[in-house]
């Protein structure tokens, strides 16, 4: 997997699988906190569910910024767990507690509790009974991931959540958004964060 610097000094990668790199290339930590821990209102207290755990960047976003937090994060791949990658200053502390989740697939300590689930998220998502007060959905684009962003999979995700809980997710394709609707979720605009289209809120 090779590094790419974004453009607000954090790094990401770029997957050979997928021709994608992992974040907006415009700024991968900013992309985590604009369109991710903004639109759904991350505060201490909450239990958030991270679709697509990836490098952990919006987990650490969400870390950051409610210091107590139960995350649990879906990811399929064991390879990008074990990168890591270049964050910055402020954000290197609550990086550490990450890279701990990310390798041993847990981290606990009075205040924060991340459970790493390994496997794809279709099936994974379906040893969850808790419910959620937030949901990042963080895939790459439909074309290239499309099995994540399907009504089947959003209804798994809707039984999970909270009523009024808020889903976030970069993509604002009008068959993401028909397959979020058809699942029962209110669809609406999300910030528009180094691009022109809005990003998406789901609420449940
Ligand atoms: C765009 S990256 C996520 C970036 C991540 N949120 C971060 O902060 O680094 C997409 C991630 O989805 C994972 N993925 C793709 N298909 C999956 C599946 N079916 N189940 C679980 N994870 C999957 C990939 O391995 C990759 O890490």
């Amino acid at each position: 997997m090779k590094r790419v610097l974004t453009k607000d000094g954090s790094e990401t990668l770029y997957s050979e699988d997928y021709k994608e790199t992992y974040h907006s290339v415009t700024g991968a930590v900013e992309e985590s906190f604009e369109k991710y821990v903004k639109p759904c209102k991350i505060k201490a207290g909450m239990r958030v569910l991270d679709i697509c755990f990836g490098l952990g960047l919006n987990s650490l976003a969400a870390l950051h910024t409610a210091k107590e937090i139960s995350i649990t994060a879906l990811e399929k791949d064991r390879n990008v767990l074990s990168q890591e990658v270049k964050v910055p200053e402020h954000l290197r502390e609550d990086y550490k507690k990450i890279r701990t989740a990310a390798e041993n697939l847990c981290y606990k300590d009075d205040k924060a509790e991340i459970k790493v689930l390994v496997g794809d998220a279709r099936e994974t998502i379906k040893q969850l009974n808790e419910k959620y007060d937030a949901v990042f959905l963080d895939p790459f684009s439909p074309p290239k991931n499309p099995e994540l962003w399907t009504e089947e999979f959003f209804r798994e995700i809707k039984k999970r959540m909270k009523k009024g809980a808020i889903l976030a997710t970069y993509s604002c394709a009008r068959k993401v958004r028909s397959n979020l609707s058809k699942a029962g979720f209110e669809v609406k605009d999300g910030p528009c964060v180094g691009r022109r289209s809005p990003s998406t809120i789901a609420i449940a």
